[in-house]
Order: C-alpha cells, then structure tokens, then sequence
C-alpha cells in the first residue's frame, strides 16, 4: 500500500502538467494517438472537437475526423458536457485515459477546453510544432484527472503602452496565457508616452497620441542633465478591426480581456492630442521618459463627457463585463493650483483633491454600471471614497485589497512584491537585461498566496483571484515580455488554478523543467532556470 502510494506520488509529479491538477491518479498503459483516432462530441461540443483537431495536426500530420459517434473499437477522444458535473463548476473537468480512449467531461465549455489544455501536455512536447514531426510516438499515459481552478480570475496584464506590442505578439500571449490556464487578459491600453487604441470620435488620440518623438535610453537617473534620448520615434496602435480580431481570438480561449484606459493620471497623450483636457491649457508632447507625470486630466463636465464617450467605443468593442480605468498615481499638483478644479472642491462641497478624484472615478462607476459594466481600478481608488460598484486593484501591496474586501468589494491581487513580472528574477542583475528594479524570483512568485492571511473567510471570498503585471517601461519588444514574463507566468498560474494543498515548489521545479521544452517549441524566449 505505502509502496503502492509512493509510486502514485512518483508517478505524478511525472505528468509534467502546469498547472498541477486538483486531483490525479495514473493508471496503467497509454493511449496512442493515430491517423484512426476519431474524435466524437455532443453538439455542445463540437467547436472544440474542432479546435482539438487543429492543435493535433500541424505536428503529427493526423487531420483526425469530428462525429457524433464512432463504432465500437475505433479509438477516440470524446468530448460531452455533463450536466451532473457542476459541483465542478464552469472551468472544472474529468479527463480520463485509457488504453481504448480518452474521454472528456465537463459542466461547461471552459471545462472542457481547459481538459483539451492538459491533454496537449499529456502528449509529448513536439505535439506544439506547426510541421509535421517524424520519430515520435504520440503516447498519452493512462490517468484519470479531477480538476477545477481555486480562483476565478486568473490574469496576465500587459502594457502596450510604454512600447507598442504588435497585435500577432498579443494573440500570441493570449494562447500562451489559455494554455497555462489564465483566463483574463489586462490590457493597458493608454499611458503618459502612448496611446494605442483607435477612437473613431476622437481621431487625434491615435493620429498625434500613439506616437513619441523618441525614448530616454537605460535607467532614468534623479539628476535630468545625465538624461538620454535614443532620437528614434516610437509608436503603434490597435485599430478597432484589430481589436474585434483580438477579442475573437481571446473570447476562443476562454479568455476575458479587460481594457484599461487611464484616468485622471498617465494621460498626457491624450492630453497630448487634446490639450483641452489638461489643467494648464499647455501643449504637451507625448511624454519621452519614465515616472509619475503631473500632468492629469482636468475634472471639467467636458472631461468627463469625453472619457464617457471613450468608454463608450470601448464597451462596443469588448464586451467582457470589467472595464479598468486606471486611477493609480496621480499627482494632485495641478488640481490645486487649477481654478477650475478648486471651484468644483468647494462646489460640490469636497474635503480634498482625493475627494475630487473620487467624484471623477464615481462618474464613470455610475456610466460603466448603467450600461452594465464593471469598473475596475487601482488601489488609489480608495482614497477619498470607493466608488460603490468598483472591483479594487491592489498593487501598493495587500492593503488595498484587505481594506476594499472588508467593505464588500471584489478584489484582483496585484502586489508588487509577488506579481511584478517587470522586476528582476535574479539577484545577479549585472547578468540580467535592464530593468526596472525590485527582485521577484521564481520561488517567491510561487509561494505567493493570493488570499491575505488577514481576512476572514466571508471576506476572502471577494478575493477573485491574482494577476501578473507586465510593464513595459524597460521591456522594448515582444521577446523581453517572454523573457520576464516565462517562467514566472508558469508558477503564478499554479498559484491560482492549483489547491493550496497540492502546491509543491520541488514538484513544480520537476515538472517544469519538462514545461520548458513544450515553451521552446513555442518559441518562447523565457528566462533559462538556474541563479
Ligand atoms: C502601477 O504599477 N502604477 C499600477
């Protein structure tokens, strides 16, 4: 019996499966994939017996046929909801191998997408090349899987502001993300030095706002006069058609994008295209450097309408229920020196500048939830008053997050110290590509625990989930946001998806050392293990 456990235990951290499902028991034997595997479905179904065939083709040259059902003693891969697994919930399923067939069962279709997720796994890391493979026998072990996510949001972030991510790398990131078993995508979509999505009633935003005049080069020093620009313009955006490609791409994985447009703060593009958004009636140029930038939105009824409106084209275009706007890190220098902000102050009866800031973020909670939305924001959002229907964004560490779930606020983790993927991930900084600063390596990512020990449970479960930040200040193009976001992506997801219980760092370095051969096929540039 112990022996018979030890080799379970052995045998299981050799399904080198990321994240680590709730429960797994292997089996004897293995399923063996051929060109007369059949995969069948329920109707349900079909789409993703579809989208299985397609992850099997490219490398096994197996266009294996979808059916409703297949004869006795063809092998097949069956794929049905089941409507007596909800205990499971939406994203929970079964997965079971044999020897005769592999078979698939879930509550829902996320369920089952996320099985045909930890099948890919199952297979040998060449089942991600796009080209035929020769040589390889496509074996899949016999197992029988149980599995559902701890969190409901999973999220990886990216800023396509500071630096311009192509939209094939976005949809690359998003697969990567669905594989790993995320399923929200953050995407900060404007800042101080971009802005990167098409406005059809505001075409300057794009026209003059998504483009810099060039980029201060290395670390930005206290002292300005050691500053210096690399000359080279920079810029991009995303037009609308390319976000509704987006959105389709994501929404087939299971993944929710939130959009982020900044307000009152990191605004000076579009202060930028639109001076009469500032406080100063000056022109601003898209902002060159790094930093917190004093440069806000003013809080006039104009403002307001035109961050509505903005908001407006962006519900069109996503239609995921939150919609971030920002809130973090806005100086409140020029409000009190603006005539117009201090008349509003003592005119809706203020106490301070955060009240104004609250006032402004209020607006847009009333908008956003009229037209059923969600506003979410960062934790500064709490100063001077959290808007009613606001989920909190803790990043200034765990405080906001405790504080906004004692209220009855659904909170998303973001700390600094646990999910900043822009941070160092060795001590050894000489050897690492600039970055912003701060030390986050592997471990710490992985023993992160989303939940803070200070809550109670009836607080806790406002706690939705986490999510990895990637800003990109410091990270030019898409293969440093691989390289700082792989392998920390990998830990932070076995944080969210996997039972406290069954986290395990030894286990996980195990299994990921096999990972990181499926990531390079993927041509993923992640950073090698080691110091
Ligand atoms: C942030 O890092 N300013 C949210």
């Amino acid at each position: 019996m112990l022996a018979a456990l030890a080799l379970a235990l052995t045998l299981d951290s050799g399904f080198a499966v990321i994240p680590r499902p709730a429960h797994l028991t292997p089996k004897a034997g293995t399923f063996t994939l051929t060109g007369a595997t059949v995969i069948t479905t329920d109707p349900a179904s079909r789409a993703l017996g579809a989208m299985l065939t397609d992850y099997l083709f490219p490398a096994t040259g197996f266009r294996l046929a979808v059916r409703s059902s297949a004869p006795a003693g063809v092998p097949a891969i069956s794929i049905r909801l089941d409507t007596t697994l909800g205990t499971l919930g939406e994203e929970g399923y079964r997965l079971d191998v044999s020897r005769a067939r592999v078979t698939i069962r879930a509550y829902r279709p996320a369920g089952a997408f996320y099985a045909l997720q930890t099948l890919r796994q199952l297979l040998p890391p060449e089942i991600f090349r796009q080209a035929p493979v020769t040589g390889v026998a496509w074996v899949v072990p016999a197992v029988a899987i149980e599995d559902a996510p701890r969190f409901a949001w999973r999220g990886m972030h990216l800023d396509a502001a500071r630096h311009f991510m192509p939209k094939e790398f976005v949809k690359k990131l998003i697969d990567l993300a669905a594989l790993h078993k995320l399923n929200r995508f953050h995407w900060h979509l404007t800042d101080d030095q971009g802005w990167r999505i098409e406005i059809k009633q505001y075409p300057r935003l794009t026209q003059v706002g998504a483009w810099r005049r060039q980029t201060l080069v290395g670390r930005q020093d206290h002292d300005s006069t050691t500053w210096r620009f690399d000359g080279q313009p920079h810029g991009g955006f995303y037009t609308q058609d390319d976000i509704r490609e987006i959105v389709a791409y994501a929404r087939a994985r299971f993944v929710t994008i939130v959009p982020e447009i900044e307000m009152p703060g990191h605004s000076q593009a579009a202060i930028a295209a639109y001076p009469e958004l500032g406080n100063t009636g000056d022109t601003v140029p898209v902002w060159t450097r790094w930093g917190v930038d004093e440069n806000i939105l003013n809080p006039s009824d104009a403002t307001i309408q035109f961050e509505q409106n903005v908001l407006s084209e962006v519900m069109g275009l996503f239609p995921g229920r939150w919609i971030h706007v920002g809130g973090d890190e806005a100086p409140k220098t020029q409000w009190k020196a603006s005539p117009l902000a201090q008349g509003r102050i003592r005119d809706l009866g203020l106490k301070d500048e955060d009240e104004l800031q609250s006032w402004f973020t209020r607006r847009m909670d009333e908008f956003l939830t009229a037209h059923g939305r969600t506003l979410v924001g960062w934790d500064e959002i709490l100063q001077g008053g959290l808007a009613p229907n606001a989920v909190v964004m803790s990043w200034r560490g765990i405080d906001g997050g405790i504080i906004a779930a004692r209220a009855g606020h659904d909170v998303v983790m973001a700390p600094g110290s646990h999910t900043y993927f822009d941070h160092y991930q060795s001590a050894d900084t000489g050897n690492e590509p600039l970055a912003i600063g701060g030390f986050l390596p592997l471990d710490t990512v992985y023993a992160y625990d989303p939940v803070p020990a200070a809550l109670a449970a009836d607080e806790a479960r406002h706690v939705l989930g986490a999510q990895g930040q990637v800003w990109t200040e410091y990270i030019p193009d898409p293969k440093r946001v691989e390289y700082m976001a792989f392998p920390r992506a990998c830990a932070l997801a076995e944080v969210l998806w996997t039972p406290v219980e069954r986290k395990d760092y030894p286990d996980f370095r195990r299994r990921l050392a096999a990972h990181l051969a499926r990531l390079a096929v993927l041509d993923v540039n992640y950073r090698p293990l080691g110091s």
